[in-house]
């Protein structure tokens, strides 16, 4: 008998999400790219690149609009997949590399996100990230010298947006797109392993 239970449902729903995921991760990479073409990462050019980006570079605005969907959406359909494979739950080795790969994948797109909070040098997020620094700061033993390597050990200034820069555009980047590659492979790999078991029920039901 074909499966279509509402746990399959979802499994197939899965791994459309997986598709949807590995886009989005490209696209804020892609478009961060472009972006980096007339950003300054220092405390005095990153909010006047940024108003030269969106109001004089030939669609710079759709750039930086897209990059900010594609970066945002990512962690809202990372979050929504891991509901919707909580829901659809498979026990096999695919499935838990699939769940595992989209939860270290949410974290760091929260990190990307995390890491933009002072890219834009707005009053916002300097004052923002201020207070998350001083948070920082209050967890014992490692602390200070976790401060010290986000910020560069003189305040907040050009070499802390130039240390979140790097993590935002070089080490994060890199990673949410090799664990949304593993999470769609391994979602795809589940399918192909139920589509060959199915297969194999009819072959023993016919016989
Ligand atoms: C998977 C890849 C990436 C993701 C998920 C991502 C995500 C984000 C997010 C969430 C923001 C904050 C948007 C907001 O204000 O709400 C942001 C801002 C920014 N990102 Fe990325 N990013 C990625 C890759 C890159 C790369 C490769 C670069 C540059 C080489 C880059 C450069 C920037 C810059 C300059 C900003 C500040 C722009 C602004 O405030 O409008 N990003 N990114």
């Amino acid at each position: 008998m074909i499966d279509v239970s509402w746990e399959f449902r979802l499994r197939r729903l899965a791994t459309i999400l997986s598709v949807a995921i590995l886009t989005l991760a490209l696209m804020a990479a892609i478009t961060g790219g472009l972006l980096a073409f007339y950003y300054q990462p220092s405390a005095g050019g990153a909010y006047n690149s940024l108003e030269t980006i969106t109001n004089e570079v030939p669609f710079g605005w759709l750039i930086r609009s897209v990059h900010n969907i594609a970066g945002n959406g990512l962690v809202g359909l990372g979050l929504i997949q891991i509901v919707v494979m909580f829901l659809g739950e498979k026990f096999r080795r695919s499935w838990i590399a699939g769940w595992i790969s989209n939860i270290l994948l949410v974290l760091t797109a929260i990190g990307l996100g995390w890491t933009a909070m002072l890219l834009d040098w707005s009053q916002e997020g300097f004052w923002r990230f201020r207070i998350e620094v001083a948070t920082i700061e209050a967890i014992p033993l490692i602390g200070s010298q976790l401060v010290a390597i986000l910020t560069g050990g003189s305040g907040v200034s050009t070499v802390t947006v130039q240390h979140l820069y790097a993590l935002h555009s070089y080490a994060l980047p890199l990673g949410a797109i090799a664990l949304a590659t593993v999470h769609l492979i391994s979602l795809l790999m589940l399918q192909q392993q139920e589509r060959r078991e199915k297969q194999n029920e009819l072959l023993e039901a016919n016989s």
